[in-house]
């Protein structure tokens, strides 16, 4: 059952879509007013939700902020991250329900950092409306949730194979080159992410002729390979007269303003940027249609990138910091004075005082950002999504983002940002995959091998291990950090092997992305989900289960030689060096610790359960769906698979002829 309230007048988000009658009484649950909500936890609530966030998949005992961040320095201390994802899920032996704040503004939540068992939630204004859903369980508060705010974003089938990518890749010859040597080395492969640096100047929706002189048919040279280009595009568009969509937007007023009613001024990648008024319908309508410029030159898919937005400086503010270091004239100064001076030029970026000064027009009134920040993201990835819609209404094309906000989820996926090559951030990973599908998130996942740092070939190794399961599995590094695409290693077979087990399994991940999607449940759930009244599920953070049929335990620790896995009934372990090489044994309930070499990838199917595995593949359209291994853990009897398999490319969702039944009989 779900409740809603509204507190003063709130800004439209349109997160929510299906309409609920305002309820007169308070909510339930909670204690205290709308800009100070309580709730008293008992010792052994769990808090789930909050979606892309750091700390664990129980959220106690630390405070989070709901304001999307351009941060690249994701440690422990951190409170915001790049999506807002206002969901929480209390799960408590006395009480279970689910609060979702429907606000554009910054939200800080304090999940029993100051009083630990107190639960107070700090909206920066009285103006929004507060969903209370009470069900039968988790997973049912998560699916009427996700009823409320809509159908999750389906990509096109190709976008659940492997796609690789560098801030790096520079011209042709270079993605070239990245092709070449995964298909030389037998590695599957099926898309190239082009970074900023095939744009000229980094001006959206342009192309360097120098370096990428004919896109077109670089794209159609790679889909000839069974490889897509997926072309970054940012949310500041450079300051450069002559260019169509500086004139356009400026012509037509189509930019953010300042509080004088100039467009705001920003520096972002180009340089001087202005921020499209997302929140602006006419603006919006207008940039999504800009994206034609390259799916006229055959590109199929998009990340839309620094959307928080991402603020290097301005400019005033950047001179002020100059004309302080230049008043510097001698060496031997007070520290104070040093460190004033750094902190200056270090607080340039995403600075508030920034964000304050700019201003939205939404449906003919003027808005604070900070009002709306959480939108920008949101709104950016919307405006492609529904120019997508209306232009191919009946063709899928890869989009997600980086900046995001539940009702985002209707129209692209999410990657998790700049994380870095550290097996922390491989844990984070895990977490976060079952966080952000409570949220609508479906089609997500980290930078495999992690963005920043310098990765290593075992830690590549064991985030592939997780990456195998994850919807969107994209290696990405930075510049600047060693190369991490799988062939530069020496164990170049075991890299295609696992990225080959992936490829078998694509017909299993399909199909249970695909009846999540349709109806609103999740793909990773935390087994306590699943496992409902069983004492111990609750604590594991390092196992969740993956569709129907399995629970991955996946090795995230460096030099391990396997793992402790909890199993909450009798299982079946499959331990796979690859789609033909693998062992299979059933478990007891119970702890075991469970051996993996840096080859192998373990996984756990459920009784009854059945899972198909194709044969490995180069690209998801050469694999093979008609002859699938079952693999399944029936002891006696008949155990079905409902595999959903269309063709994944259309929207024809609801056709009935796309399930069909595969039965193992023993
Ligand atoms: C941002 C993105 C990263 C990208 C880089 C350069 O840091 O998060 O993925 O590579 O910008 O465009």
């Amino acid at each position: 059952m779900i409740r809603r309230y509204r507190f003063g007048t709130m800004i439209p988000t349109d997160s929510v879509v299906q309409s609920i009658e305002i309820s007169g009484e308070n909510p339930p649950f909670w204690q205290g007013g709308p800009t100070r909500l309580t709730y008293r936890m008992q010792p052994e609530d769990v808090v789930y939700g909050l979606g892309e966030n750091l700390r664990g998949i129980n959220k106690r005992g630390w405070h989070y902020v709901s304001s999307c961040a351009d941060q690249p320095i994701q440690t422990e201390e951190v409170l915001s991250l790049y999506g807002a994802h206002n969901f929480l899920l209390i799960d408590g032996r006395e009480q279970r329900f689910g609060v979702f704040f429907d606000y554009a503004g910054r939200i800080e939540y304090d999940v029993g950092y100051t009083d630990i068992d107190e639960l107070c939630v700090l909206p920066a204004d009285e103006n929004y409306e507060m969903y209370v859903i009470t069900g039968d369980s988790c997973r049912d508060i998560v699916r009427q949730l996700r009823r409320l705010t809509g159908r999750s974003y389906i990509p096109p089938k190709w976008a659940f194979g492997y796609g690789q990518s560098r801030w790096g890749y520079r011209n042709a010859d270079d993605v070239r080159q990245v092709v070449r040597s995964y298909r030389e080395n037998g590695i599957p492969l099926d898309s190239v992410y082009l970074d900023i640096d095939y744009m000229q100047d980094y001006i959206d929706f342009t192309v360097n002729k120098s370096r990428f002189p004919d896109l077109a048919a670089l794209a159609a040279e790679m889909k000839e390979q069974h490889v897509r280009l997926v072309p970054i595009i940012d949310a500041g568009v450079k300051i450069e007269p002559g260019n169509e969509t500086y004139e356009q937007g400026r012509e037509n007023g189509y930019f953010c303003k300042d509080e004088q009613g100039n467009d705001f001024v920003g520096a972002v990648w180009p340089g001087l940027v202005h921020f499209p008024d997302f929140l602006n319908r006419d603006a919006r309508r207008w940039f999504g249609r800009r994206y034609q410029v390259l799916l006229d030159q055959g590109i199929e898919g998009f990340w839309n990138d620094m959307n928080e937005p991402a603020i290097f400086y301005t400019p005033e503010r950047l001179m002020q910091a100059v004309h302080s270091v230049a008043a510097l004239d001698d060496p031997d100064i007070a520290m104070d004075k040093y460190f004033s001076v750094k902190n200056q030029l270090g607080t340039l970026i995403n600075a508030p005082e920034d964000y304050a000064k700019i201003r939205h027009r939404m449906d003919g009134e003027t808005v604070e950002h900070e009002k709306v920040h959480n939108l920008f993201g949101y709104n950016m990835t919307r405006a492609a999504g529904e120019a997508f819609e209306e232009k191919y209404p009946d063709k899928r094309i890869l989009l997600f983002s980086r900046a995001s906000c539940i009702g985002m989820h209707r129209y692209g996926g999410i990657w998790y940002g700049d994380n870095r090559s550290w097996w922390d951030h491989l844990r984070l990973n895990l977490k976060m995959l079952a966080s952000v599908n409570m949220c609508g998130f479906l089609y997500s996942g980290a930078d495999i091998g992690g963005f920043g740092a310098d990765t290593t070939e075992d830690l590549l190794l064991r985030w592939l291990a997780l990456g195998i399961f994850s919807p969107l599995m994209r290696n990405h590094s930075s510049m600047g950090t060693r190369p991490q695409e799988a062939y530069r290693f020496t164990r170049k077979q075991d890299f295609a092997n696992l990225i080959g087990i992936r490829y078998g399994l694509v017909p299993y991940l399909y199909s249970e992305f695909m009846k999540a999607v349709l109806t609103d449940d999740m793909l990773f759930r935390p087994l306590a989900f699943d496992y409902p009244g069983d004492e111990h599920a609750p604590q594991v953070e390092s196992q969740l289960m993956f569709g129907e049929g399995v629970m991955i335990a996946p090795v995230m620790e460096q030099n391990a030689d396997g793992r402790y896995v909890y199993l909450p009934e009798r299982m079946k372990l499959i331990r796979m060096r690859s789609t033909s090489d693998y062992e299979e044994q059933v478990l007891e309930a119970g702890h075991h610790y469970v051996r993996a070499a840096l080859n192998e990838v373990i996984f756990f199917i459920r009784p009854g359960c059945v899972v198909p595995l194709a044969d490995a593949a180069q690209c998801v359209e050469e694999i093979d769906t008609e002859h699938l291994r079952l693999l399944h853990f029936a002891e006696s009897g008949t155990a079905e698979y409902r595999m959903y398999d269309d063709d994944g490319y259309t929207r024809d969702y609801e056709d009935p002829a796309n399930i069909r039944v595969l039965r193992v009989t023993v």
